[in-house]
């Protein structure tokens, strides 16, 4: 039976996380076996700015989630994201290198490799190409076309690209720690792989990771990743509203947004707005009086909420998606539990939206189903079809037959170098 040990680390602007998974030829899912946050320092909407705080962070994260493991971690996927964070689509065209013959997977290798070809800022670095579809012949919406015979073989791709200082600056904090970098993924990308369905990838989707520094977006249409994107604004910005609307300390404007989201959230339609709040429970050092749902939700938090939708919006309409995403808005992120958010988006976007929760994994998943570790979640998951090892056969199926999700090239280029003579 074998077993792969796998890890996911992904440096937030709130948290640092770190999974620690085992997958398993028997298991159909990734059995969790250890799992740690640890407040961040050192990270702003996604940037580093500061390798040792980073590093201190990273470390005390990664040595509590291997004591709980009982396992060293020395390999990472990692999840970034902010607003570095750039995408487009990108064509590529061959000839098929035997006309008579089948599709081989070095011609998908190459013709994504002439996708690849952009020209990219030297500040720049891609960390994903994904094929959207792949056209033979001129017959569009392949999606595998391994086996099929043509002569000329095209690629429509999505390449995400982000910032390769910021990158450097995080492949440094892990060298510091001794841990191999097995590939970044853009946090939208991942959440999308823990929270989203099938079918709402398939009829259209935005994912929106809603952290605290910064909100990722990501769009499906007909399955496949077409958009990326974020936006410099997140979560704790709503907090530092409520510091300033009440008068109050960052650390107690934080206390009372996460007190009233998780205790008033799901009665928000029922509770009587006007009513006053206690927040004795609390034991914060201001004396906080007046204070309602009404005044917290209407006249404070929704004003940046419905900011964050305008700016999704904007989104959405650069994207040029707007009427290809029927399945609308699923919220992740630690941010997607804000008191009256599902209500402010109904109001201001009124597409169908639901919170996102991670699934896919079992084992220690108490702690982690929550919207606050989607990314976690899909970093294991994305990054199990990423491995390359002897058992490549097995993942060169999976690959090819399971695209829709999106494959990483650079990580699977290597492993395609082995059909070529
Ligand atoms: N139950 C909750 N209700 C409301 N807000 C919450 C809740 N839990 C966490 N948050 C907020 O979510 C934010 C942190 O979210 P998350 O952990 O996804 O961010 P992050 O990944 O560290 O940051 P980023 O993705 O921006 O780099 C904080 O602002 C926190 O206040
Ligand atoms: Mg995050």
């Amino acid at each position: 039976m074998a077993e792969t040990l796998l890890a996911a680390l992904d440096i937030g602007s709130s948290k640092i996380g770190t999974l620690v998974g085992i997958k398993s030829e028997d298991e159909p899912m990734i059995r969790i076996i250890g799992f740690n946050s640890t407040v961040s320092r050192g990270v702003k909407r996604g940037l580093i700015i500061d390798i040792d705080q980073v590093t201190a962070s990273i470390e005390e994260s990664v040595e509590k989630a291997e004591r709980m493991a009982g396992h060293k971690i020395t390999k990472v996927f990692v999840g970034v994201g902010g607003p570095h964070i750039a995408s487009l689509n990108s064509h590529g065209v061959v000839a098929v290198s035997n006309p008579q013959g089948e599709i081989s997977g070095a011609d998908i290798e190459r013709v994504v490799e002439a996708a690849r070809a952009i020209s990219l800022s030297q500040t720049k670095q891609i960390i994903e190409v994904t094929p959207r579809e792949f056209i033979v012949d001129g017959q569009t919406g392949i999606k595998n076309p391994v086996g099929m015979t043509g002569v000329r073989l095209e690629v429509d791709t999505h390449i995400i690209t982000a910032s390769q200082t910021n990158l450097k600056n995080i492949d440094r904090a892990l060298s510091l720690l001794g841990l191999d970098n097995q590939g970044f993924i853009f946090s939208a990308v991942a959440a999308a792989d823990a929270v989203l369905t099938d079918t709402e990838k398939e009829l259209g989707v935005v994912l929106v990771d809603l952290g605290g520094g910064k909100t990722d977006i990501c769009i499906y249409v007909d399955g496949a990743l077409s958009y990326s994107s974020s936006i410099p604004i997140g979560a704790r910005h709503i907090t530092n509203d409520i510091a300033v609307g009440l008068r109050v300390s960052l650390d107690s404007a934080e206390k009372i947004k996460l007190y009233v989201s998780q205790n008033f959230e799901k009665k928000a339609k029922t509770f009587k707005k006007d009513e006053e709040l206690n927040f004795v429970q609390l034991g914060l050092p201001e004396h906080v009086t007046d204070v309602s749902l009404k005044t917290l939700i209407d006249g404070i938090i929704a004003a940046r909420i419905e900011e964050i939708f305008k700016l999704i919006f904007d989104e959405i309409e650069k994207s040029e998606f707007t009427s290809n995403i029927p399945s609308g808005l699923v919220i992740t992120g630690g941010g997607a539990e804000t008191v009256g958010l599902l209500q402010i988006e109904k109001k201001v976007l009124g597409l169908p939206v639901r919170i996102g929760i991670p699934e896919g994994v079992t084992g220690l998943i108490d702690e982690i189903v929550n919207p606050q570790n989607a990314t976690l979640v899909g970093l294991l998951i994305r990054g199990q079809d990423l491995i390359i090892d002897e058992k490549g056969f097995k993942n060169f199926d999976k690959i090819l037959k399971d695209f829709s999700g999106g494959f990483n090239l650079t990580k699977v280029k290597d492993f395609f170098k082995q059909f070529i003579p």
